[in-house]
């Protein structure tokens, strides 16, 4: 793609150059008093006309825009790839533009992962990536090969919950628990990087969260109780 653009950024030049020509010849035949020459039209022509067909010919392949084969050119190749999530491998036949969380969701069938807005606004998302969390609908899942992804699913280890878990039970954190699987989440990840944060720190960590039912001190509270049982445990 990248020698393409090339091309055609070359193409732009050439045909600039040429406009500049013209316009010297204008002026030249406008000093002679005469109208253009034959030789000149058709050089000019001949280049032009090369010039845009190159450009078809390089954006089409080589194949002169035939329908199907511009179809081809921009058809998703599916690639394999080695996905490691809650410590199981996984190869996966996945298609360029395929997101971390539809790949979960729609792949792996681990549909904690919820997709709310798919455009990094509501953090219904969030998986770790390496222990840090990150939206999963905005990062693309080639970009995560060979790291270590952790979902709300993988979590909970032999049969006792996470520190972020026990809380949502002791302090009933949330209303309808949409937003619940991305804020726990984050709160897993905010339990590992900082054990000892305040309420004014969780209220930053957790700040590209929404939550639609408006729950906020709950949340926090929660927050605080997951520390708490994490220093604890
Ligand atoms: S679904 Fe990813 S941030 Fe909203
Ligand atoms: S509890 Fe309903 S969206 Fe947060």
């Amino acid at each position: 793609m990248d020698e393409l653009r090339e091309d055609v950024f070359l193409q732009d030049d050439l045909l600039e150059e040429l406009r500049e020509e013209d316009l010297e010849l204008e002026t030249e035949e406008a000093e002679q008093g005469s109208g253009e020459g034959l030789s000149d039209v058709t050089r000019r022509t001949f280049i032009q006309g090369s010039v845009a067909t190159g450009a078809a010919v390089s954006l089409a392949g080589g194949n002169l825009l035939q329908p199907e084969v511009l179809h081809a050119a921009t058809e998703p190749v599916a690639r394999t790839i080695n996905l490691n999530v809650n410590g199981e491998a996984h190869e996966l036949e996945v298609e360029p533009m395929d997101t971390l969380a539809m790949v979960l969701r729609f792949k792996l069938n681990l549909t904690g992962t919820k997709l709310g807005c798919d455009r990094a606004e509501c953090g219904a998302c969030t998986v770790l990536i390496d222990d840090v969390p990150h939206y999963g609908c905005s990062i693309l899942v080639h970009q995560v090969r060979d790291r270590e992804v952790t979902t709300v699913e993988g979590l909970e280890q032999d049969g006792v919950l996470h520190p972020v878990q026990q809380a949502v039970l002791d302090e009933m954190g949330f209303q309808c628990a949409f937003c619940a699987p991305g804020f726990i989440m984050s709160m897993a990840g905010l339990v590992k990087a900082n054990p000892n944060a305040t309420r004014a720190d969780c209220q930053k960590w957790l700040a590209g969260h929404i939550c639609r039912c408006g729950d906020y001190n709950k949340i926090l509270n929660t927050a605080e109780r997951a520390l708490e049982n994490a220093r604890t445990a």
